[in-house]
């Protein structure tokens, strides 16, 4: 009973003369058999479905997709499919998301177990959260672990100018994916999802609602859906419920803003306490900044012939996204180092100020602020005047008075 499900799909597509659902699913039950050590049934299961080609057969040839759907008035491609293979995407997240992410994959990985038992599983899952937080990635790194296929819909071509069309397009690419096991992804849900009250195109926004409600109600458990979205407040009601799994992406915390620095700085290694401080410094930054910051320190680092990034461009870097357009290293005016400093002035200090600024210590500090003195200087100077204030008070303010 086990192969069951895998058989009747096979059969239907045999009937149906649908080659590409026959091959999936062929390779869906071969995947199953070898899971449980019946390689030699396995291999002789796909080099049937393949005509007998005595060639070795990878999976991404075994299932290789139907041709992609089109809109009809602009021939646009409704999808775009990928093969993420695992080691090729990298998702940092905090633990709660990650145990979340595992949780469901562990989950459709036993569907037939669960089903078995009388408990259904609905292998859906909303992402939602700011821009760059790796929504996208994290669709494709789901894909890769189901070593599904990922078809992706494209929500410029799907959104069709044409009145009724975008119910349409929406059907096509749900029949398209329905056709063999995938993941499904709807990216920028909210564009196709929006909320009912949208006054200028009410009419149409109904009808992509309710075709969108019943497109997902008619999905199987074979395809796996998931969907993104950055105004999650903006989604039906009814779409948000159709979703078993939601999970939110926050903006990465200290630790996940640390694995970003190392992953993405790669060969390019900067020390651990540089990167310790990148983390702490880049408070308030996407996974896609980090991405963007180590990646310009790279290239600078590159061009410079180093193997290593220089630590103050990465400060630099994280400073310009943090501060966008007011980030000016050219002005050494107090209000303008202050506001850098104030980004964090435990990472800040005056040393890194000057190097920034490239100015000295002392006048970054006299800029700061007019009668204090160096980080340095100012701590020997309070502790001699605590010393001396125990000492020998008298000395000390008649010293002052003559100052
Ligand atoms: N949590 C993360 N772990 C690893 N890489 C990340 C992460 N977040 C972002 N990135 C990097 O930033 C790039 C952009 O991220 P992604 O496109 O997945 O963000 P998104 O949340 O989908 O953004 P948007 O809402 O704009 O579509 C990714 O290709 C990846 O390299
Ligand atoms: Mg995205």
């Amino acid at each position: 009973m086990d192969y069951l499900l895998e058989m009747s799909r096979i059969i239907d597509g045999a009937v149906k003369g649908d080659r590409a659902k026959v091959l999936a699913y062929v390779e869906q039950l071969a995947r199953k058999l070898r899971e449980v050590g019946e390689t030699a049934a396995a291999n002789r299961l796909v080099k049937t479905s393949q005509g007998n080609k005595a060639s070795e057969v990878s999976t991404a040839e075994t299932m290789a997709s139907p041709r992609l759907p089109v809109d009809s008035e602009s021939r646009l491609a409704l999808a775009d499919e990928e093969w993420v293979s695992i080691g090729d995407v990298v998702i940092i997240l905090d633990r709660s998301s990650q145990m979340k992410v595992e949780e469901f994959i562990r989950y459709i990985k036993a569907a037939d177990q669960l089903l078995a038992s009388q408990v259904g599983i609905a292998p859906s899952m909303l992402i939602y959260g700011p821009p760059g937080v790796g929504k996208t990635e994290l669709a494709r790194y789901i894909a890769a672990e189901l070593k599904l296929p990922l078809v992706t819909g494209r929500s410029d071509s799907l959104i069709s100018s044409f009145l009724g069309s975008t119910a349409k397009n929406l059907r096509t690419l749900f029949e398209h994916a329905k056709s063999r096991p995938c993941v499904l992804f709807l990216d920028e849900l909210d564009s196709v999802a929006k909320l009912r009250d949208d006054q200028h195109e009410l009419g149409e926004l109904k009808r992509v609602v309710v075709s969108l409600l019943q497109n997902i109600d008619a999905l199987n458990n074979q395809i796996v859906l998931l969907a993104a979205t950055n105004h999650h407040h903006l989604l039906d009601p009814a779409v948000w419920r159709r979703f078993s799994y939601k999970l939110e992406i926050g903006l990465p915390d200290i630790e996940a803003r640390e694995h970003l620095f190392k992953l993405y700085l790669n060969g390019y290694k900067a020390n651990a306490k540089d990167i310790k401080d990148f983390a702490l410094l880049s408070e308030q930054t996407t996974g896609a900044d980090i991405r963007q910051i180590c990646e310009s320190a790279i290239r600078a680092a590159v061009l410079e012939g180093r193997d290593t990034v220089m630590p103050l461009r990465v400060f630099r870097e994280i400073i310009a996204c943090r501060l966008g357009s007011k980030a000016d290293f050219t002005k050494d005016d107090p209000r303008n180092i202050e506001s850098v400093r104030n980004l964090n002035p435990r990472v800040l200090t005056l040393k890194r100020l000057a190097a920034l600024f490239q100015s000295s210590e002392p006048t970054i500090s006299r800029r700061l602020s007019p009668g204090e003195k160096p980080d340095g200087k100012r701590k020997k100077i309070a502790n001699q005047s605590r010393n001396s204030a125990g000492s020998r008070p008298k000395a000390r303010s008649s010293r002052r008075r003559t100052s």
